[in-house]
């Protein structure tokens, strides 16, 4: 069956992709209800039809994240999309860059810093954590200054990582016995496709970011030790500090959901935030990120940029984000599972997808530009109850 949307890329990815590796992406933490809140709280919303107001010459080009774009959308950092497509950060770069919205680059990829920024013409942007050791950062943001990133995402919702059922179940976290590790294998075999194409073509199935820490190896439990042992739960705003010191450029706080931490995100010299739950993996029971929108948007009174991710399905998605108070999206999941499903093409075409979708929501909304869409596009109980 043809694909008509990112749902539909979802049921590929989970048919191509071996199942702990799909459940890594779909999953959330807990009973993943945030994670179900993000998606059902966005469908929820209900928008204004408007009718005959000339939407003939619409525009989705605006400003995001520093730089033009074609539509306010961006690829969200992910970790280890070279499991899920062969050299796969590579290829979802490339592709960004051709449909002109932005990419950022997560820590935890397979392809380094040194091998995707020269397969682009546009400056990376990069995501980092907090991590113990300083030495180690203070060397990745020199690493990622070197291959010419411009713009800094620091998640600050990942101090700790949260239990995910999922991961559990499937062994790719907590106890591995050789069992486990057999059925994995068996998981593996089951899904040839997936096998040869990045399983055996994919290689090297490291972090390239940080396999320097890792002198033993940088493969997938060297790395799940690594983590556990240097995320930093100790972390304040001070630490902030030090890395508004050796990063002198954008610099963008993901993960932020309280108006509280928002206007600290003001004060800490931040150029942009992501209003996010980190797709509903980490505090399951925190509210969505639409819900936590408006206060957000308020709170920062306009002093820097607000983006938002989580639950994002279609293009009028993005007009309800933009709606409650985002100046753009980022996409996670969407983007994973198109990965998963057919490589670039299919991360290229699903963004193709979004874009139609978006601009037919526009049209049947009234609007022409990206910038005219606001709080007006909702019901009035919409904007009441946001
Ligand atoms: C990592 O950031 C994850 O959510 O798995």
């Amino acid at each position: 069956m043809a694909i008509a949307c990112i749902e539909d890329y979802r049921g590929a990815a989970r048919r191509r992709l071996p199942r702990f590796l799909f459940d890594y992406i779909d999953g959330g933490s807990y009973a993943e209800t945030t994670m179900r809140a993000n998606v059902a709280d966005l469908e929820r919303l209900s928008l204004r039809q408007r009718v005959m107001r000339d939407v003939s010459g619409a525009q989705l080009e605006t400003r995001m994240l520093g730089r033009s774009v074609s539509m306010p959308v961006a690829l969200a950092p992910i970790g280890l999309a070279g499991l899920y497509a062969r050299r796969g950060e590579v290829q979802a770069a490339r592709v960004a860059e051709a449909a002109g919205v932005p990419f950022i680059l997560s820590a935890s990829a397979c392809c380094g810093l040194e091998e995707v920024a020269p397969a682009v013409q546009a400056p990376l942007l990069f995501q980092l954590y907090m991590i113990k050791d300083r030495a180690f950062m203070a060397a990745l943001l020199d690493r990622a200054r070197a291959a010419g990133v411009e713009t800094l995402v620091m998640t600050v919702d990942l101090i700790i990582h949260s239990p995910r059922y999922r991961d559990m179940r499937s062994t790719l976290t907590g106890r591995q016995t050789v069992l486990d590790r057999l059925r994995r294998m068996i998981e593996i075999a089951r899904h040839p496709g997936w096998a040869w194409d990045v399983g055996v073509r994919g290689r090297p199935h490291i972090l390239g970011n940080f396999a320097p820490a890792m002198p033993g190896g940088a493969g997938l439990a060297q790395f799940t030790d690594w983590v556990s042992r240097n995320f930093d739960p100790s972390i304040t705003w001070d630490d902030l500090a030090w890395v508004r010191e050796r990063w002198k450029g954008p610099l963008v706080l993901k993960g932020i959901l309280d108006p509280d931490d928002a206007r600290l995100a003001c004060e800490a010299g931040a150029s942009a935030i992501v209003v996010s739950n980190h797709g509903g993996r980490q505090l399951d029971g925190a509210p969505s990120t639409i819900s936590a929108l408006r206060p957000v948007v308020e709170a920062v009174e306009g002093k820097l940029e607000v983006l938002m991710d989580g639950g994002i399905r279609s293009g009028v998605d993005v007009l309800r984000a933009l709606a409650s108070g985002a100046s753009g999206v980022l996409l996670g999941r969407a983007w994973a599972f198109a990965l998963a499903a057919g490589g670039g093409a299919s991360v290229s075409h699903m963004l193709e997808l979004l874009r139609h979708e978006l601009a037919v929501a526009m049209a049947l909304t009234g609007y022409s530009r990206i910038a005219d869409i606001g709080p007006e596009a909702l019901l009035r109980t919409e904007r009441a109850a946001s």
